[in-house]
C-alpha cells in the first residue's frame, strides 16, 4: 500500500528553488528533532526521484525504500525502540519525525544484471562472494546521500540513523530476506530551538590535506 506516495509528483514539489550545491552539503546536518508540521508526501517523493539518478553499477539500480508516514510512523517506533530504550531516549522528538523511510537495496538485481550477456563475462553474476566489494549497498548509499541533500534543498530536517531489531523490522513490514537494510531516514521539519547534537558532533572534521594522498598512498 503506497497510498498517496505515488501520486503523481507535483509541480510545486519539483520547483524548488535550488540554492548553491556547496551550500546544501556545507548546510546539511542530521536533524534529531523534528515539529509537528505536516510534510508534503509529494515533496518526499520527488526527492526519492532525483536520489535514482545516483550511480549505479551496471545500472542495477537495487534500491528500495519503505516509506511510513504520520500514524503508521508509530508502527516503526514500537518494533525499533522498546519501551526500556525510549525511558531516557536522548532525542524524544525524533519521534515525531512524521515520515520515517527505510533504505534497503537488492543484490540479487545485480546478479541478474551481471549474468547479462554484456556482463556475463565479468563472472559477477555467479554469487555475490565473487564481488570485490558490495555495489548494491554501494549504490544504496549513493542514492541515500541524494536522498538526503535533496531533502536539505527543500529544507527538511533528517537523520540517518542504524536501525535496531532488524528481525523485528523484517517481520513487522514483511521484508523478504534477500534485501538488505541500510538504515533508517527520519524526515520532517526540524522543531524550533536547538537541535540536539549526536555523540559524534564534537569530532573534529578531517583536513581535506589528510583525505587526499598524491602520487602513493
Ligand atoms: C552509517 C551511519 C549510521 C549512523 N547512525 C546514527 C545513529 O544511530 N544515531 C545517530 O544519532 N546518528 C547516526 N548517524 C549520524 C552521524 O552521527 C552523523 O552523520 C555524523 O556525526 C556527522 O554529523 P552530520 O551528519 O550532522 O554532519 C549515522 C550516520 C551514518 C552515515
Amino acid at each position: 500500500m503506497v497510498g498517496p506516495w505515488l501520486k503523481a509528483l507535483s509541480s510545486s514539489a519539483l520547483a524548488s528553488k535550488s540554492v548553491n550545491f556547496a551550500d546544501i552539503v556545507r548546510s546539511r546536518r542530521m536533524s534529531r528533532s523534528f515539529s509537528d508540521q505536516a510534510v508534503d508526501p509529494a515533496v518526499i517523493t520527488s526527492c526519492i526521484e532525483l536520489a535514482t539518478r545516483a550511480p549505479s553499477a551496471g545500472k542495477s539500480q537495487g534500491w528500495h525504500v519503505l516509506i511510513l508516514e504520520n500514524e503508521s510512523t508509530q508502527r516503526y517506533w514500537d518494533v525499533a525502540l522498546t519501551p526500556e530504550r525510549r525511558e531516557g531516549f536522548a532525542f524524544p522528538l525524533l519521534l515525531k519525525a512524521p515520515v520515517i523511510v527505510i533504505s534497503m537495496c537488492d543484490p540479487t538485481a545485480y546478479l541478474e544484471r551481471y549474468s547479462e550477456p554484456d556482463k556475463k563475462a565479468t563472472g559477477l553474476g555467479e554469487s555475490l562472494e565473487k564481488w570485490p566489494a558490495p555495489y548494491w549497498t554501494i549504490d544504496a548509499s549513493f542514492a541515500t546521500m541524494t536522498f538526503l541533500l535533496a531533502l536539505q534543498d527543500v529544507k527538511l530536517g533528517a537523520l540517518f540513523f542504524a536501525h535496531s531489531n532488524e528481525a523485528g523490522l523484517r517481520q513487522e513490514f514483511n521484508i523478504p530476506d534477500h534485501i538488505e537494510i541500510l538504515g533508517t531516514i527520519a524526515i520532517g521539519h526540524e522543531a524550533a530551538g536547538s537541535n540536539p547534537q549526536g555523540r559524534s558532533a564534537k569530532r573534529i572534521r578531517r583536513s581535506v590535506e589528510s583525505v587526499i594522498h598524491q602520487k602513493n598512498w
